[in-house]
Formats: structure tokens, sequence, C-alpha cells
């Protein structure tokens, strides 16, 4: 009876200490994108270029955050029949087995746009010629990936902006206004398992141009041509977002489509500030809870992985700072706020809220040993332990003694032994160090055999 109450209350006890500790998480809630995103049924991805696929911190993001990938230029009609019937997919072939292996999603992009297109199809001036070339490229392509593609962007910006009128590109002016249902044939064909999208920008509210995109759709399910989604690109500018993203992510689900944001960035006026990035977090935030307030838009896409590689600086002048990942691959307020919207929690489930996992608000220590004084049989040493960008309420050094060695005495830290290794904590006063501070102790070994050899070090919070 006492040992089994005395194995109660150790139980008990242990489990306290486990979480007093912080061992057991705070919550189950999600801590990445992807996981949120799967927990709500959607996929949320990005734009990758394999062209950045050797930079270890790029490929861990991709790969901790995002289930879904979509080539950002790699499958784009220039680089896969760059000239006529001659087709080449290296560099798609590479970003597809690479997300085969991390278990992501592709979207295909794209089969048929005015841009990335090479001049000899520019210069195609008969009906059937470029039919015929429209058709080869595309059961070529998507019949190439077909079987790892889960939904092709057949069709891309095929509308102009203001009036909804079709675009004046060369498969408007020599096919006519059929060349983008026989592109959907065609797709359809050469790969029937993939779920076959439209895709623009500036169609992510209510306006002529997704009007004009929501009739051909309206139309193309009346007639039978195969479409199975729409994809709002969502390049949106901080703080003037369309206010009825919703209603009309809600009008295409109600045509019987899919619907995906597909290329989102948020850009702002370069350099960032707080009050910027604070409006950028709220308009992520936003148009999330847009896409998971309707059941059939089933993803998001954002458009690149870092701001460092955002397309926006290049085409916007002097915008930038679209993305959930800043240059240095840190989080910013966007994440979080994305996170959040998709029922996550921001951190590592802890609940500190700093994302290291180790139940506590502290930022992080390094630390180095100096000898200050050696003589024949012993020597005197310091540790400084500095705080890293983060200020820390306390830190830990183990000192890890060689054989024949004893601690003497120690200053300015206070130890616990166990045989060789010594565990210092401050001695109060010098337990919290603001962002960059140190805080210094020393102590002295005897060495009575002559082994005046370095201890090891290593350090931490709290
Ligand atoms: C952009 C890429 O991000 C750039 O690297 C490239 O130089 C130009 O194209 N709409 C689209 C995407 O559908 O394919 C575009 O991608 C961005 C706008």
């Amino acid at each position: 009876m006492r040992r089994a109450l005395t194995a109660v209350l150790g139980a008990v006890t242990l489990l306290l200490a486990m979480l007093v500790a912080g061992a057991l998480p705070a919550s189950a809630a999600p801590t990445t994108l992807k996981e949120a995103a799967a927990a709500k049924g959607i996929v949320f991805g990005t734009a990758a270029a394999q062209s950045h696929m050797g930079e270890s911190a790029y490929v861990n993001t991709l790969n901790r955050e995002f289930n879904q990938l979509t080539p950002e230029n790699e499958m784009k009609w220039e680089t896969t029949e760059p000239s006529r019937n001659s087709f080449s997919y290296g560099a798609a072939d590479q970003l597809v087995s690479h997300a085969r292996s991390q278990g992501m999603a592709v979207r295909g992009h794209t089969l048929v746009w005015h841009s990335q297109l090479p001049d000899w199809v520019e210069g195609i001036s008969s009906r059937t010629e470029l039919l015929d070339v429209m058709n080869n490229h595309i059961s070529n392509v998507a019949g190439h990936f077909q079987g790892d593609i889960e939904y092709w962007d057949v069709v891309n910006e095929a509308f102009q902006d203001g009036s909804g009128a079709r675009r004046d590109t060369v498969f408007q002016r020599v096919i006519g206004d059929d060349y983008i249902e026989q592109a959907f044939r065609a797709a359809r064909q050469a790969d029937p398992g993939a779920e076959l999208c439209y895709n623009d920008y500036n169609i992510d509210g209510r306006n002529a141009k997704s009007d004009a995109v929501y009739a051909m759709v309206q139309d193309f399910k009346a007639r039978g041509v195969p479409i199975d989604c729409v994809g709002l690109q969502a390049h949106l500018i901080v703080g003037s977002l369309p206010g009825d993203i919703q209603a009309n992510i809600q009008r295409f689900a109600d045509l019987g489509v899919n619907v995906y944001i597909t290329e989102l960035d948020i850009r702002m006026q370069t350099p960032p500030d707080s009050s910027k990035l604070a409006q950028q977090a709220a308009d992520y935030r936003a148009v999330t809870s847009a896409c998971l307030a309707v059941p059939r838009c089933k993803g998001i896409t954002v458009w690149g992985v870092t701001d460092k590689y955002s397309w926006v600086p290049d085409v916007f002048e002097g915008e930038g700072a679209a993305l959930l990942f800043d240059d240095a691959y840190a989080k910013k307020p966007a994440y979080d706020a994305t996170l959040e919207a998709l029922g996550g929690t921001p951190g590592d489930g802890d609940g500190d809220g700093d994302g290291d996992g180790d139940g506590d608000n502290d930022g992080t220590v390094t630390c180095t040993y100096t000898r200050t004084a050696q003589w024949n049989n012993g020597f005197n040493g310091q540790v400084t332990i500095t705080a890293g960008s983060g200020a820390v309420s306390s830190w830990t050094a183990v000192l890890t003694m060689n054989s024949g060695q004893d601690l003497q005495a120690i200053w300015n830290g206070s130890p616990t032994e166990n045989g060789d290794v010594i565990t210092v904590k401050p001695v109060g006063w010098n337990s919290s160090l603001a962002p960059g501070a140190s805080a210094s102790f020393g102590f002295t070994v005897s060495a009575p055999g002559g082994n005046v050899a370095d201890p090891a070090l290593t350090c931490s919070t709290p």
C-alpha cells in the first residue's frame, strides 16, 4: 500500500516536474504552415526555383513549411520548348522529384501564356498551324509530367485589365476566342488526372476582368469544356486589398469549380517598417481567412519562399518585402498572422512564443573559455557568457574536467559537481543579460598529476 502510494506520488511529482520544465508541449496546435493548412484540409504552397535549391536555408524552409510547390519558371514554354518540337525538362524534373520526395503536391505552371513565350511561336500566322503547335506543346509537356501534377495552370492571363476583353496575344489573334477551350481539351487528354485551372491576376475581387473570367467559366461548365478550377494569383499591395475576395471566391465556387490562391504576395514600398509589416500581416490574415471560409477554396500558394528572391523588386520599382520570410529567412509578422489564421500557433508549441522549443522565452547564449593563469599543477580559468540578439533571464555553463583535475575554487558562479562534470549557474546579480551583454565567472583547478589540459565547455539558457 505504502509502496503503491509512493509510486503514485512519484509519478505525479515527475509529471509536475515535466510541466514546470516545459517538457510537455503547452498545446498540440500545428506550428508550420503546411501542418496547419493540412489540418484545415487545404494545401499551403510556394513557388520555388531550381536555381536556389543548392542553398540550405532555402531548401530547409521550403521543406519545413510548404506541402505544395509551383515551379516559378521551369515549366514555361520558353524553357520547355525553346525551339519547335524540341523539349527540355531538366530543371522542372529536378523540382518535381524534390517535391515528390517531400510529399508535396505540384502545380504545373503554365501551358499557354503570352509571356516567356519563344519568338518562334510569336511568328506563326496560320490558325491550323498554331492550333497544332499549341496542342503539340500541351500534349508533350502535360504528357511528360503526367501522374506528378495535381493541378495545371492551363491558360494564364488571357484577359485584359479594366475592360475584361480578351488580351491581344498571338493565340487570340491567330486562333481566336476558342483557343482557351482547345487548350483545356488538349490538357485533359494529356493528363486526365490533373485538375485543370484558368489562372490570372487582378481577378481576386469582383471587377470587369473577374466578371469576364466568371462568364467564361460559366460558359465552359454549361458546354462541358473540361475546367476544374480557377487560380486567383493575388499579387496584392499592402493596405489595398479588394474588400470582396471571399465573395468573389464564393461565386466561382458556386459555379462548381475549385479555387486556388496561386501566386500570393503582398508588396510594400521598401524599406519595410513595423507599421507596414503589421498591415501586411493583417492583409495575409484576411486572404487566408477568405480562402478558409469557402470550402471549395483548396489551397494557397505564395510566390516565393523568401523576400531575398522575390520577383517583386525586379518588376515593381521601389517595392518588395512581399513574402512571409525576410531576406535572412526569418519569419515576418505576416508569417505568424497566416499561421494563426490557419489555426496554428506561432513558435514551437511550447507556449513561450520564441520558437526555439525550450519552453522559456530566453534568447540564446554563446560562451568562451580563457586560461588566465597556469602553474605546475594547476591553473585558473575564466568563462564569459554572452547573450545573442535576445535577452536572457539566466544561463547555465557546463565544464567537464580532465582526468586528475579538481575544482578548488570558483567565484561569480554557483557550481554543482557530479564527477568530472561541473554545472555552473549564476550567483544572482549576473543572471539576466540584455541582448549582447556578457557575464563571467572564474575558477581555480588543481591538477596534482600535472594534467593542465583545458576543460570542455558548453552553455545554454536558462
Ligand atoms: C514571374 C517569375 O516570378 C519571374 O522569375 C520571371 O522573371 C517572370 O515571371 N504571373 C505569373 C508568373 O503567372 O509566372 C510570374 O512569374 C509572375 C506573374
